[in-house]
């Protein structure tokens, strides 16, 4: 067909990164009510869905953990047998070909909820940077191709990069959540993970919506630091940014089309108010027209199923 031919953007299940969230148990599959066809699967389970995954043709998948426990330290996140440790090597012994993210943050695992280490109620950046190095250490441990870090820390990409380093994990990928916005587009997510704020939110250490420049800042420094790919999140509110960023590096750049965004498509779709399939394709070649390498989605299988289809 002609128009396949001359289209100016193709889609692909190449650039596809699906989001799981594993916790503790077997036989496990909770549907997350904010995000139907959304689950916390235990382990064996997220293999399984890994394995269909890959089966879709999707390149990736990036793993969030529910931990048995949280605490002030946020121990679970770099815990050698750590819920996300345990589903890496799973993952990988079942589907060696996959590309294995984790996303590398201590909220999922603290107490009260913070990226960070916090001390009366302020959440420290410098006594952070430690404990997100030893996640990402154990995480490429385990056998992550690529860690992730999203704590908005400052020095982050630096720091993890040196461990890494220093324990001899030169091939192991940072992709850097490099610009993430202070975003209400985050809440079916953090019922997924569990890992909503006790107290206050993350303004502090996330970017201000109406901020642009602001964004080549940030990735400015991590580049410098060291980050093999830069992420813009969420993903469709911000196409200006990702635009931004895209022109201004050459860095393999990915956006993270985020829980919120989901969640609006799958609300409308449920009450018939829109064409689910065509709005999913048309969302995610608008992404990629954007500027995105690579598309971190929880429609990802789907999105795969579509195209096989076209
Ligand atoms: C961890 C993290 C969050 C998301 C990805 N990593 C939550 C947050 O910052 O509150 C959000 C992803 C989504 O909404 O799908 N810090």
């Amino acid at each position: 067909m002609l128009r396949s031919l001359v289209r100016e953007t193709q889609l692909s299940a190449n650039q596809f990164i699906l989001p799981l969230f594993v916790c503790p148990g077997g036989k496990i599959r909770r549907e997350v009510s904010s995000m139907p066809g959304v689950y916390n699967f235990s382990v064996d389970e997220a293999v399984n869905e890994a394995l269909m995954a890959a089966e879709s043709g999707v390149r990736g998948l990036i793993l969030f953990g529910l931990p048995e426990s949280k605490d002030e330290l946020a121990s679970g996140a770099y815990a050698e047998d750590g819920i996300v440790q345990k589903a890496i090597r799973a993952i990988r012994k079942a589907a060696p070909d996959l590309v294995i993210m984790a996303d590398t943050c201590l909220c999922e695992y603290t107490s009260h909820g913070h990226c960070g280490v916090v001390r009366e109620k302020e959440v420290l950046n410098d006594e952070s940077l430690e404990l997100l190095a030893r996640t990402a250490v154990s995480q490429a441990q385990a056998g992550a191709d690529v860690v992730a870090p999203s704590a908005m820390m400052d020095g982050q990409v630096g720091a993890i990069r040196e461990a890494l380093d220093s324990a001899g994990l030169h091939e192991v990928a940072i992709m850097s959540y490099s610009v993430k916005y202070a975003s209400a587009f985050y809440g079916p997510f953090r019922e997924a993970a569990e890992s909503a704020p006790a107290f206050g939110d993350r303004r502090a250490y996330q970017m201000d919506p109406p901020n642009a420049r602001e964004a080549l800042r940030e990735a400015e420094l991590d580049y410098s630091e060291g980050a093999d790919i830069l992420m813009v999140k969420p993903a469709t509110i911000y196409l200006d940014v990702l635009k931004l960023i895209r022109d201004r590096f050459d860095l393999p750049l990915a956006a993270y089309h985020v829980s919120g965004e989901y969640a609006l498509i799958k609300a409308a779709a449920q009450k018939g108010w829109i064409d689910e399939s065509r709005v999913i394709l048309e969302t995610l070649t608008g992404i990629k027209r954007a500027g995105a390498d690579i598309i971190i989605t929880y429609f990802a299988r789907e999105a795969a199923g579509l195209l096989d289809q076209q």
